[in-house]
């Protein structure tokens, strides 16, 4: 394609160390859509024949679907996709198909083929994530009153629904759902009509391009557009925070489906044995999306350090752009379904639970208790550390109290103390809509029901 300019054939070794066809053949049919767009553009400019753009057209469509048909034709000694493309069109149409290439560099073209790809994959990936919020919104549904405690610096801090703490996950991920239309937004954008990078000096109507390639506006800037990859490192972020989202999920289903608090029982399907231990069950699939979130951040953090110091304007270091983002979304979408699959089959021990949502951890209602009663917050919250400290000496907690206990440690507890702690009663005491109570989590639930039905 290049080699006119050279008197010796390009080194082997090296030329197969620049070549991206191995990974960019993905582009494949982007890169087809991509130049039927192009040979029109150039008919309707005036650049080539009807007929030509209409053979172009053919073959081009022929060869998709080919490459649809059998994966395996998309391949061979060819530098990279967009090569490959022009070199099948030549072979078949002769000057037709090398006419083609006309006001058109590679530069735009990759840009343009890793957009449209990005436009294309990325709602496949959001409905991924809407199959995992609906599977905690039904694992939340399933729950219905049951209580546990909510963790903070992993100690148990106050009780809270179950269904509330699916839903939090659920929340995380939808945030990341929007992150990638966000993604999408940014990729949707017609490079083409910069040409390597000063601009084409064909009159190409670069709006109905855009319109035929169904992207909603063309770049600003030439020269921005063959140095841009912000649409990427934006993909990758999102990746990157989905798989962070994925990774805490994992962990907090690692630790509370252990054996020190099996509030959580993993399906046996989706556990691992141990070799040498018969008696481990072990959360394989959650411990590798774990650790691939360390890969996909990975990938973004290595974009963005291949792009920090490149001049203005297309350099081969982009290349680097491409086998990131495949492998961040091979990852996103194997760890989606593995999720997916796991809070499926999540079962809740619902004794368990609320009975380690019981005890000393009811100690902010019992300073509430006291703030009701008229003694101020900084008060009430020293009268229970202490109640605390005695009653942790003693392995009690506050269930235990006799009412001249109670009164002894203050002289505002009544009677009906006993009765107003307890994890239910400390869930059915919050008042703000983000909060655990019951009517609050069924707003949520609801709520997050209506965005799945839309989403997913
Ligand atoms: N394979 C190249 C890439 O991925 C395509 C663009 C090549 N452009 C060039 N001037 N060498 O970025």
């Amino acid at each position: 394609m290049w080699s006119g300019r050279f008197e010796t054939a390009p080194d082997a070794a090296t030329f197969e160390f620049g070549s991206s066809f191995r990974f960019d053949r993905r582009l494949f049919e982007d890169d087809v859509r991509g130049s039927i767009a192009w040979a029109r553009a150039l008919a309707r400019a005036g650049v080539i024949q009807t007929d030509d753009a209409r053979a172009l057209e053919n073959a081009l469509n022929e060869l998709l679907d080919r490459g649809r048909k059998e994966p395996s034709f998309v391949g061979g000694p060819d530098e990279d996709v967009h090569s490959f493309v022009e070199r099948l069109l030549t072979e078949r149409l002769g000057d037709t198909g090398r006419r083609l290439h006309t006001g058109r560099s590679r530069n735009e073209q990759v840009s343009v083929d890793l957009r449209l790809y990005l436009l294309r994959r990325v709602p496949l990936i959001q409905r991924a994530i809407a199959a995992v919020v609906a599977a905690l919104a039904a694992r939340a549904r399933s729950a219905g009153d049951a209580v546990m405690p909510a963790f903070t610096h992993l100690r148990p801090a106050q009780p809270v629904l179950v269904a509330h703490f699916f839903l939090a996950h659920a929340a995380a991920l939808r945030r990341d759902h929007v992150r990638f239309d966000q993604a999408r937004d940014e990729a949707d954008a017609l490079p083409l009509g910069s040409g390597a990078i000063a601009g084409t000096s064909y009159p190409i109507d670069t709006d109905a391009l855009a319109r035929d390639l169904g992207l909603s506006h063309v770049v600003a800037n030439s020269i921005d557009a063959s140095s841009d990859r912000d649409f990427a490192a934006s993909f990758l972020y999102a990746s990157a925070l989905t798989m962070v989202h994925l990774s805490r999920l994992a962990e907090d289903l690692i630790i509370l489906s252990g054996d020190e608090y099996r509030f959580f029982e993993l399906s046996d399907a989706l556990s691992t044995g141990s070799s040498m231990m018969p008696q481990k069950k072990n959360p394989d699939p959650l411990e590798l999306v774990r650790g691939k979130s360390g890969r996909a951040t990975g990938h973004l953090i290595g974009l963005l350090m291949t792009i920090k110091g490149l001049p203005s304007g297309y350099n081969k270091d982009l290349q680097e752009d491409k086998e990131a983002i495949f492998d961040a979304e091979d990852t996103i979408a194997g760890s989606l379904a593995a999720v997916r699959a796991v809070v499926d089959g999540l079962t809740v021990d619902v004794e368990r639970a609320e009975a380690a949502a019981s005890g000393l951890l009811l100690a902010t209602d019992v300073a509430d208790y006291l703030v009701g009663r008229g003694v101020a917050f900084r008060r009430a919250h020293e009268i229970v550390a202490a109640m605390v400290r005695r009653l942790a000496s003693e392995k009690r907690d506050f269930a235990s109290l006799t009412i001249a206990e109670w009164r002894a440690a203050s002289d505002r507890f009544d009677e009906d103390i006993a009765d107003r702690v307890g994890p239910r009663q400390s869930v059915a005491a919050r008042r703000t809509p983000q909060s655990t109570a019951p009517q609050a989590v069924a707003a949520q639930l609801a709520d997050v029901e209506q965005w799945v039905a839309r989403a997913g």
